[in-house]
């Protein structure tokens, strides 16, 4: 049996074990919900226990039947049906929770298992709305951060769910904003100021009661500098996975271009991160997200010593040496099929990054990572 702590137990979320009292006696079955702050302190009092705290099935997400994995569907189908959400919470009212959960879930364990194309699907994945396409951004980042901090499965699911969520109070501004060279009105300032407090209203209206994702929704735009909104709070009183959150949505927003910007080199973006840590994020963070992505993160392009054009597909034993696919030869030409080349040997070494090849569209990604498309 472990002992609960008092950041497991939600107010107004299902919950997701039995819970016994020291003497090993039943009070509270799976499912059931704690209504209110007064019953949770009532019971916390009591001291409360379960088999286990991280229960992974518990959490699961229907999962399609006899259809092969492909990173790519997947996150696909998470977009869409996250679209689908931020567009019209109000319609989902007390699913709405649950069903977060479950696109969380589905992200989490995809990066498990194919991180390096879910790095791609950043770059690559075409998507149409750019708001809730950011957000799936973002909890993919933190969802390959979050495999090497150690993070128990509520809190991952909880982060995940927020990262998913954060913007949901600006959705229709942050799309018309990805199409906009104008600077910002009024209006549009005012909604940008407000969207914290405004998401977790949202969130709240359909029935959401987790602290920590509501917590780090409310907190994902404070910054260690105190200049943050919309409560400029310090450092101190700012939650760790809030600044976490903050880190990873600074770093999606730079990789991903704009209707009228291109985006930041992943090595360009990476490297204003590592150069602040420390000071305004934080160090431990920072070399894991450089570590992690890598000075040439799989989607990103490089040109090789052959002068082809090429396309980092994986992460390599070190940063230098990803896995890549030449996609076009140096004159331009796309390639019919792409071409594994060795980045370790001298011929295919990498020399630069370059900037996302608008002239060569990939449009096979599972084909190039190598899973089915049926
Ligand atoms: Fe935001």
């Amino acid at each position: 049996m472990e002992e609960l702590e008092p950041r497991h137990l939600m107010v107004g979320v299902p919950l997701p074990w039995d819970i016994y009292t020291k003497g090993n006696r039943l009070i509270l079955r799976k499912g059931n919900m704690i209504l209110n702050d007064k019953q949770r302190d009532q019971l916390l009092k009591l001291g409360l226990y379960v088999r286990s705290v991280a229960t992974p099935e518990d959490y699961t997400a229907p999962k399609p039947v006899n259809e092969p994995f492909n990173p790519f569907r997947r996150l696909d189908q998470v977009y869409a049906s996250l679209d689908a959400m931020l567009a019209r919470p109000a319609s989902f009212r007390h699913e709405f929770g649950k069903r977060i959960r479950s696109l969380a879930v589905v992200v989490d364990e995809t990066v498990q298992k194919a991180p390096d194309a879910c790095i791609g699907s950043i770059f690559l994945l075409p998507f149409t709305n750019y708001s809730s396409a950011h957000s799936l951004h973002v909890s993919i980042l933190l969802a390959i951060l979050m495999q090497r901090l150690g993070l128990t499965l509520p809190e991952r699911i909880s982060l995940l769910s927020a990262a998913l969520t954060m913007n949901i109070g600006m959705y229709e501004v942050q799309n018309q904003l990805y199409h906009q060279a104008l600077p910002l009105s009024d209006n549009q300032r005012m909604e940008i100021d407000h969207h914290p407090e405004e998401s977790v209203r949202i969130l709240q209206d359909c029935f959401v009661g987790d602290e920590l994702w509501l917590r780090v929704v409310l907190e994902h735009h404070e910054n260690w500098e105190g200049s943050g909104y919309p409560y400029r709070m310090t450092k101190e009183e700012i939650h760790p996975l809030s600044h976490l959150l903050y880190l990873a949505d600074v770093v999606g927003a730079k990789l991903t271009p704009r209707r009228y910007r291109d985006p930041v080199r992943p090595n360009v973006a990476l490297s204003q991160v590592f150069m602040n840590r420390g000071k305004s994020i934080d160090m431990q963070y920072a070399a894991l997200l450089v570590k992690e992505l890598g000075i040439y993160p799989p989607g990103s392009y490089v040109r090789i010593r052959n002068g082809d054009v090429a396309l980092v597909t994986h992460r390599g034993a070190n940063a230098s040496t990803p896995r890549v696919m030449s996609i076009a030869s140096g004159q331009g030409m796309p390639y019919a099929m792409p071409i594994p080349r060795d980045t370790r040997s001298a011929e295919f070494g990498i020399e630069t990054s370059l900037p996302a090849a608008d002239s060569i569209k990939i449009t096979n990604l599972s084909k190039i990572w190598g899973y089915v498309l049926a």
